[in-house]
């Protein structure tokens, strides 16, 4: 029964084919730091799922973001759990994707045929630390409040466009609702949409291209 299920869609899919592409392919001898993209990739599902079950309570408005976050914390069954992860999971992918792009910068796997791949990398870090800065100002407490008060203020030092850049990511002068609203829109939509479209074309070169090995003594 299952596997008549499985040819009907087989034949109309291609999932014989697509699983040879994706999970069947050759690949050299390696070591555990060639796990770390998958590592990543790992992360920014968990933080995908876990955002998600917290943008069911949490409320993007100066009034209500301290107190939805602590809601979920005291009140929601389980709430702390998927904060938890949330927020730790945040701390782990950016240490993660910076360990994978060593790994990849120390076995040059940058060099020809792979530019595409290290550049789309670089996209996703900075991506990826995009989503630090975002996400640290929505619990709306005291640190959160000031560390973006500081983080705006930096690139505000830069001649002549730095303090269009600040107010920019203020959406003002001032710390405010627009900023809160603004912050939370970039971290739920316009950077998960970004790291998602940029992790399909990494993982596209990484298989079309094959992953790199490590060189011998011979060559
Ligand atoms: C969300 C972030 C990222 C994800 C999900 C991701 C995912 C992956 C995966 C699954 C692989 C294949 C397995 C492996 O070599 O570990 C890979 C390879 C690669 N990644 Fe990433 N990556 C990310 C960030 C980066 C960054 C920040 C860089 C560098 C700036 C980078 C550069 C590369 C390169 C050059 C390869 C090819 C490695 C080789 O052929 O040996 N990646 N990535």
């Amino acid at each position: 029964m299952f596997q008549r299920l499985f040819q009907w869609l087989d034949e109309r899919l291609g999932l014989t084919t697509i699983h040879d592409i994706v999970l069947d392919r050759k690949v050299p001898k390696v070591n555990w730091w060639f796990t770390l993209g998958s590592a990543s990739l790992f992360l920014f599902l968990i933080q995908g799922i876990t955002g998600i079950f917290l943008t069911v309570y949490y409320v993007p408005s100066p009034d209500h973001a301290y107190d939805s976050v602590q809601y979920i914390m005291n009140e929601v069954r389980f709430g702390w759990l998927i904060r938890g992860i949330h927020h730790w999971g945040a701390t782990l992918m950016v240490l993660v994707v910076f360990i994978h792009m060593l790994r990849t910068f120390f076995y040059a796997a940058y060099k020809y045929p792979r530019e595409l791949t290290w550049l789309s990398g670089v996209v996703l870090l900075l991506a990826t630390l995009g989503m630090g800065f975002t996400g640290y100002l929505l619990p709306w407490n005291q640190r959160a409040y000031w560390a973006t008060t500081v983080g705006t203020q930096i690139p505000g030092t830069i001649p002549f466009i730095g303090p269009f850049i600040t107010s920019v990511l203020r959406g003002g002068s001032e710390l405010s609702a627009i900023t809160l609203a603004r912050f939370f829109a970039v971290h739920i939509w316009f950077l998960p949409a970004l790291i998602a479209a940029t992790i399909g074309l990494h993982l596209y070169l990484v298989i079309r291209l094959g992953i790199s090995h490590i060189p011998d003594e011979n060559e």
